[in-house]
């Protein structure tokens, strides 16, 4: 891995210079340009707009590797109560919710973990919309995959996600590439070491097309989160080459990046997801969005200055 994007990952880690950024005057707009807000309204609100334009969304509750059961409750009862309000501002159709499952638990105890999510399973069921669990750092892979295997026995639309940066990566997609699943393909947003991870993005670029192939291949619902252009025109084509209807796949993109070309593809007739984070604990999402664009790097390296 490119060795600033290892420094700047390693950057989310860190507490004394996440206080250092979030004191950091000029952070609100760099922070509004990724994340919808605060609240539950907040999310609602950014919700509506972009499905008005057209697009689908998937919210996210920002906050991850939680060691704290009363925190794990608190995410679990925002997802209930944002679940609630989509279903009454009628946006649950086009609107569902992504869940990181160390922020329910997951490292406290699997068991925890699995039992929060089949709450917020439970909700979205009933207000009818999906829930899709992100994939987190290489440790947890195992371990969010049997979760979801045993999610899928109950409600099987619940969403995987693969990132094929992994080696392991086409492997799984082979597996969940059958009838019914939906599965986000993206690179992989963290830090892995060589023996398990492509090391360069060509490679990684290389196992997505070849991920891509599987899924689209399969019988399930191919959800390609990306903001690669080449990779976007790839997947078209491969699209097209396996027979699959436009609705019988998505694109999926961050709020904020590059909101032209979801636009673009949404007026064209594809299907077109943002993935909304919203909350008070932005600072880890927004580190890996550094890394993934040094350019905004100034932001940060103001904030290092100001400690100095
Ligand atoms: P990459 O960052 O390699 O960029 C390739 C090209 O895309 C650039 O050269 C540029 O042309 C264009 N581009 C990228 N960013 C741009 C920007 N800000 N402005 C303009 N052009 C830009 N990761 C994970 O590990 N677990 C997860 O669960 C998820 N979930 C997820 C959901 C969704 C909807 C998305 C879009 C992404 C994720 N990710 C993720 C993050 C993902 O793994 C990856 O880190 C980012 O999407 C960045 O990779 P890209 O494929 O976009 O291309």
């Amino acid at each position: 891995m490119n060795p600033l994007r290892s420094l700047i990952l390693a950057a989310a880690g860190n507490d004394v210079l996440r206080r250092a950024v979030a004191a950091t005057p000029g952070t609100r707009g760099v922070v509004e340009r990724f994340v919808a807000g605060e609240t539950i309204a907040d999310a609602v609100t950014t919700a509506a707009r972009l499905i008005d334009d057209g697009l689908h969304v998937t919210l996210d509750y920002l906050g991850e590797y939680t060691g704290d059961a009363r925190q794990t409750e608190q995410t679990v009862r925002t997802y209930l109560a944002l679940l609630d309000r989509l279903h009454e501002e009628g946006l649950a159709p086009r609107a569902e919710v992504s869940v990181k499952l160390s922020a329910v638990g997951q490292s406290l105890d699997e068991k925890l973990a699995l039992d929060n999510a089949r709450r917020i399973c439970e909700a979205a069921e009933r207000c009818g919309t999906t829930v899709t669990l992100d994939m987190e750092d290489h440790h947890t892979t195992d371990s969010t995959l049997r979760v979801l295997a045993e999610l899928r026995r109950t409600w099987p639309w619940v969403g995987a996600v693969l990132q094929s940066y992994l080696r392991r990566t086409e492997a799984d997609a082979a597996a969940l590439a059958v009838a019914d699943s939906r599965v986000r393909l993206c690179k992989g947003a963290y830090a892995a070491p060589e023996t398990i991870a492509h090391p360069s993005p060509h490679e990684v670029d290389l196992s997505y097309v070849r991920c891509a192939n599987l899924l689209l291949g399969g019988g399930g619902y191919p959800m390609f989160a990306t903001h690669d252009p080449r990779l976007i025109a790839v997947l078209g084509e491969r699209a097209r080459w396996y027979g699959r209807k436009r609705g019988g796949y998505e694109y999926q993109m961050l709020f904020g990046v590059r909101p032209d070309e979801q636009r673009r593809l949404a007026a064209g007739g594809e299907t077109v997801r943002i993935y909304v984070p919203f909350g008070e604990q932005w600072y880890g999402y927004l580190v890996r969005r550094l890394a993934e664009r040094p350019a905004n790097l100034t932001f940060f390296l103001r904030a290092l200055a100001s400690r100095s």
